[in-house]
């Protein structure tokens, strides 16, 4: 059983996550618009993915005998400014998931409960995975710069990453 403070706490990360597949779905549909195939499905991937991490909560918190709710998320940004700065917001989103299960672990302490703080170790290994990766990807566009053929070369390393990444797993961010 989980105390209505972490349920609380969980159902806070629940409308993080489901507002980080709602990001990536709009720059899914962005990237397609714009002609980056590959960068679109990736980001169709890891839209995916962060409602399977949504999920994992869902079903932690009514396997303890609470209540998990379905948030009301505000609407994503229809359109970005490119493909950087696209990635540089991916940054930002995920520094603040990271930091938010930070909180949580915290409050999983505070409260002393084993079982929270141990699922949540997972989310802390997934989001140092998430972060290195998209900082890579970033690294990659500081070196491509306005380059169109660099460009066109990771919006197809991006495909591959995409169709490549087992069901269930990240293809990137
Ligand atoms: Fe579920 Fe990418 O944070």
């Amino acid at each position: 059983m989980i105390s209505k403070t972490i349920e609380k706490a969980l159902q806070h990360q629940i409308a993080l996550e489901a507002y980080s597949s709602a990001v990536y779905l709009s720059m899914a549909s962005w990237m397609d618009s714009e002609g980056f195939e590959g960068a679109a499905a990736f980001f169709y991937k890891q839209s995916d993915e962060e409602r399977m991490h949504m999920l994992k909560i869902f079903h932690f918190i009514n396997d303890n005998d609470g209540h998990a709710m379905v948030p009301a998320i505000e609407a994503p940004p229809k359109s970005f400014k490119d493909f950087h700065t696209c990635f540089k917001n991916v940054l930002e989103q995920e520094q603040k998931v990271t930091q938010s299960i930070h909180e949580l672990v915290n409050v999983s302490l505070k409260e002393r409960d084993h079982a929270a703080n141990n699922f949540l170790q997972w989310y802390v290994s997934e989001q140092m995975e998430e972060e290195k990766q998209v900082k890579s990807i970033l690294n990659k566009l500081k070196i491509i710069g306005k380059d169109g053929s660099g460009l066109y070369l990771l919006d197809r390393e991006l495909g591959e990453m995409a169709a490549a990444a087992p069901e269930g797993e990240e293809a990137g961010a």
